[in-house]
């Protein structure tokens, strides 16, 4: 029977910690602030931007949100990104994604200042991350890092599998978990044996986005399950990529959704905000 790793629970941890530094550092006249940016009316992407906002509530953060309408162009876009880079007190900027089809995601995330991006997408990030040397984590896969450590699994020499190869999770999960000594490979949807590969996995990390896509057999006996799935099931109710209850039994350590990763994604983008605070004012 699998261990629970409580997400909620880390994640109050992480925002605990980065709400006592804020405090430290509004007593030395220092504020934080997180601007979000959304377009159009998604209602996934709404919940995330409110759950962003009431975090920064939380922490101590000032936040400040641009929802513009479906209709925004590129080049406006472009134009509030540019203000919002030259903003003092703007430390963080959050561009949410995804964005509506005439917009190239790309010429956005390529616009924000790489020291004010703190979803870590911009491709100087991203290039840090690969090297090794960053200040900004992207923020599910170092949650998903935070919540296998908490397990006290260690991920040195173990085989780890990532199924998904997005920008935003599978590709920079990889690279997190290679810098910690992980034997990492990445399935996607042309990989072959996918079943086989998984169930060799000390460490298996779902982000397919397909409810129930991981099934027992893809388990390896105590395996550390984790999942980034955030679906709707045909009742509408929220669920993950993995089958929770099927591997339940399987699995040694297993997130739940939610409160699995979901939270964990915003308690490191506080963190990164801070630490986007804390360049700017040579704290680090
Ligand atoms: N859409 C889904 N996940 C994310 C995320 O982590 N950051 C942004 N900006 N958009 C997202």
């Amino acid at each position: 029977m699998a261990k629970i790793i409580d997400g909620k629970a880390v994640s109050a941890k992480v925002k605990e910690q980065v709400r006592k530094e804020a405090e430290t550092l509004r007593e030395k006249g220092i504020e934080i602030g997180l601007a979000v940016v959304i377009v159009g009316d998604n209602p996934a992407s709404r919940v995330y931007v409110n759950n962003k906002k009431k975090a920064c509530a939380e922490v101590g953060f000032n936040s400040y949100e641009y929802a513009l309408p479906e209709e925004t162009t590129e080049a406006e876009l472009l134009e509030l990104v540019e203000k919002l880079n030259s903003d003092g007190k703007v430390n963080g900027i959050l561009v949410q994604l995804p964005l509506p089809k005439h917009i190239n995601e790309n010429a956005i995330i390529n616009a924000i200042r790489p020291d004010k991006d703190v979803d870590a997408f911009h491709p100087e990030n991203v290039g840090h991350i690969m090297i090794g040397d960053f200040s900004f984590l992207p923020c599910t896969p170092a949650g998903v890092m935070e919540l296998i450590a908490e397990t006290g699994v260690d991920v040195c020499s173990k085989n780890c599998v990532v199924i998904g190869r997005s920008n935003i999770v599978g590709k920079p999960m990889a690279m997190l978990l290679l810098h910690k000594n992980g034997t990492v490979t990445i399935c996607h949807s042309r990989t072959k044996n996918l079943a086989e590969i998984c169930s060799n996995a000390d460490i298996l990390v779902a982000a397919v986005g397909k409810a129930g896509f991981v099934t027992p057999d893809m388990v390896k006996e105590g395996a550390v399950v984790i999942d980034v799935g955030m679906n709707r099931n045909t009742e509408g109710k929220l669920c993950g990529d993995v089958d929770y209850a099927a591997c339940f039994d399987k699995a040694g350590y297993i997130t739940p959704v939610p409160g699995g990763v979901g939270p964990m994604t915003i308690a490191m983008l506080m963190r990164n905000t801070l630490t986007a605070a804390k360049i700017k004012n040579n704290m680090v």
